[in-house]
């Protein structure tokens, strides 16, 4: 049974116009300080080294930072939408200079501690400098391999294949296929090629039903035009679903979804649609996300988790779609059976092995699936990247999860992973 498209926004609804990015003024000056400091440490070191000294070191920081900095806040605050041009020059460098700036800081300041114990232990007190511009140029050395490697990683789609299995699942359901997709952060810089790839994927992979989860666009409504272009066109029999990211949050949330109800899209925020198979039922779910709320400027979008589950047919398996695995806890209490998220990149950088990733030091959900009861979590990697083109030890993916019927009494899981990498 394809799903209709929901009508939105509801008539007589005003949409903001204005975005107004979380916690500007705050992040701001926290972050200034932040390269403020790093540019004084990275400058003692360095400064001696270059020709002018200090009013040299002075000048690099400032066409560094002050100059994207500023160009970046002006055109943000006078609602300019970054072109392709601009974000590959302007933003890109933005995240690679300062990356690179907080790591030699880092590493001036590892090195001038060896170096004071050195002075300690009665060596000569110009080793501290000597040491610091040494772990400065060890660390930058290391820097550019590991953005390289990086940037290789991140062009490397695959396909993942798992089986969920769980006793919920009716003998009708058995081999269905969610091909999940999700943080793709599209914008003009997404390569066209790109998303071909990934579209290909997903309807290489004959999904029963689509799910997006959310981080479709990079923080720009103006975006889901290229969306559009890229993704626009997937479909699958019982459709295609769409949840909101925090970045579809920041890009203005009204203004996203207005975009996406021109697309063959069911957009699900807070609320649930029971939809048909094979004469078996089961019910698809979409949450809000915690972006939205105090800081966004809109509370369109924001978690509603009891009005998500309201009159939710208890009976039947439930696929939830919450962009942030922080929801998931609150889905487990309510047995909602499976939920798919992404949000966290597996940090972009990740060992599998290990279980481990960037994010797993901040997050008690951070990776792969998880199991509460009868209750399952899959956190997707992402298709993309965000930031700056860097995937190590986790590729961009796309997910695609059958379901299998298992008897009663065996507890439900997600296993059965395996990966190929597709042309892209
Ligand atoms: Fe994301």
């Amino acid at each position: 049974m394809a799903t209709p498209i929901s009508d939105f926004p509801p008539a007589g609804t005003k949409l903001p116009a204005a975005r107004r990015p979380p916690g500007l003024v705050g992040f701001i000056g926290l972050l200034f300080t932040l390269l403020g400091v790093s540019w004084a440490v990275v400058g003692a070191f360095l400064a001696p080294l270059l020709p002018g000294g200090w009013p040299t070191m002075l000048a690099v920081a400032g066409v560094v930072t002050l100059v994207p900095f500023t160009t970046f806040l002006v055109s943000r605050a006078r609602g300019i939408y970054p072109g392709r041009l601009f974000r590959l020059t302007s933003f890109r460098f933005l995240w690679y200079s300062h990356f690179w700036l907080l790591l030699a800081m880092l590493a001036g300041v590892a090195g001038a501690a060896v170096g004071l114990l050195l002075v300690a232990v009665g060596g000569d007190s110009r080793v501290v400098g000597d040491a610091g511009r040494l772990t400065i140029a060890f660390a930058s050395a290391v820097f550019v391999v590991a953005m390289i490697a990086g940037y290789w990683g991140s062009r490397q789609l695959v396909v993942t294949e798992m089986d969920v299995t769980h006793a919920a699942i009716p003998a009708e359901l058995d081999g269905l296929r969610i091909v999940q997709v999700s943080d793709v952060h599209v914008g003009p810089h997404t390569r066209a090629s790109w998303l071909k790839g990934i579209a290909d994927a997903v309807m290489g992979a004959d999904p029963h039903l689509i799910a997006i989860t959310g981080d479709l666009v990079d923080d720009f409504d103006e975006d889901v035009v290229h969306y559009a272009k890229g993704l626009g066109a997937l479909h699958a029999p019982l459709g295609v679903f769409v949840i909101a990211g925090n970045h579809d949050i920041y890009a203005n949330w009204p203004k996203v979804r207005e975009r996406l109800g021109a697309l063959p899209v069911r957009v699900l925020v807070n609320e649930h649609v029971v939809v048909e198979h094979a004469g078996a039922r089961f019910v698809v779910a979409g949450t809000g996300d915690p972006a939205a709320g105090r800081n966004a400027g809109t509370a369109l979008g924001a978690v509603d988790i009891a009005a998500t589950v309201r009159n939710l047919p208890s009976d039947l398996f439930t696929i939830a779609l919450a962009h942030n695995p922080v929801l998931w806890p609150s889905l487990a209490e309510r047995s909602l059976h499976l939920t798919l998220s992404g949000h966290t990149h597996w940090g972009q950088f990740a060992i599998p092995a290990l279980e481990w990733c960037l994010a797993s030091p901040f997050l008690e959900h951070a990776m792969g699936w998880h199991a509460r009861g009868e209750s399952l979590l899959y956190i997707h990697p992402g298709t993309t990247w965000w930031g700056i083109p860097f995937r190590l030890g986790t590729p961009p993916e796309v997910a695609v999860l059958t379901l299998r019927r298992v008897e009663r009494g065996v507890a439900p899981g997600i296993g059965g992973r395996r990966s190929r990498q597709v042309a892209c």
